[in-house]
């Protein structure tokens, strides 16, 4: 796992973009695995002009989203699919047919899920798998006892997760009690994972993540075993971690990072 920190929340999101487009630049066919919520948007943004004035293509890739809620239209303002188009599908090439977000309300939700496994498999599996992280330490909506072995199926939402999207719906006991998630297992089997998080709330559940002990309590400490982990935060994100200064110093003089720097 390498840890990256960046001066703000707009610096980190810059670099988890520039991550994507170097990634996508050397394989215009990447299978990208991604993420929803607030944390993403400010990524999607940079993307999108990315694409804008620097021609970034999305025209060859894939799109594989970590969740989507049950019982959501596709239609629907709060559904995943809705964010997706909203934030980054409409305003780059990426061909629609391309993308891919469980379908929340379909009638056999166990099949829907084993054939959201087989379409990744069908693709090559995930190059680049971007994750936020909740405040309980998910990954997707890979809640507290998720196993570390589990796939793609139906998780019912934590307490603390329907507080945090409860903002989103007008309370949280209006959110959906529960979501198709890709399993913990799934994501690890992506070939890089890049987890972005910002803002002083999240201080505490990376510590937890990236410094902690490995537990199925906190999902993202499953990315300790992953073998090609980029941890991107911003200050207030990593003032809780121990070995701030290792990181830094890591950033600022190695070599695979030398594009990344002075971009702030
Ligand atoms: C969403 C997802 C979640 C979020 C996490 C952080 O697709 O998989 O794990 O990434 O809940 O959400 P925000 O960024 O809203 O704090």
């Amino acid at each position: 796992m390498e840890v990256i920190i960046r001066p703000d929340a707009d610096a980190a999101a810059g670099l988890v973009a520039r991550i994507i487009a170097k990634e996508l630049r050397a394989n215009p066919h990447l299978v990208l695995g991604l993420a929803t919520g607030r944390t993403m948007e400010s990524v999607y943004r940079v993307l999108v002009r990315m694409h804008r004035k620097g021609g970034l293509d999305f025209s060859l890739c894939s799109t594989f989203n970590l969740d989507e809620y049950v019982g959501l239209a596709l239609s629907d303002p709060h559904s995943y699919r809705h964010y997706m188009n909203e934030h980054l599908f409409q305003h780059v090439n990426v061909e629609l047919r391309n993308t891919h977000l469980p379908n929340g309300q379909a009638p056999d939700l166990d099949a829907e899920c084993r054939s959201y496994e087989a379409a990744i498999a069908k693709f090559g599996g995930i190059d680049l798998q971007l994750l936020g992280i909740g405040r309980a330490g998910h990954i997707g909506f890979n809640e507290p006892l998720s196993a570390f072995k589990s796939r793609t199926r139906v998780k019912a939402l934590a307490p603390l997760t329907l507080e945090q999207n409860a903002e989103f719906f007008g309370g949280a006991d209006k959110v959906p009690r529960r979501a198709i998630t890709m399993g913990v297992g799934t994501i690890l089997e992506s070939r890089r994972c890049l987890l972005f998080a910002t803002g002083a709330e999240k201080a505490g559940i990376i510590a937890k993540a990236v410094e902690g002990p490995i537990t199925s309590m906190i999902s993202a400490t499953a990315l300790q075993l992953h073998a090609h982990c980029t941890v991107v935060v911003d200050e207030a994100a990593a003032s809780c971690l121990e070995g701030s200064e290792y990181y830094r110093r890591i950033f600022a003089t190695e070599p695979e990072w030398e594009e990344f720097r002075n971009l702030d």
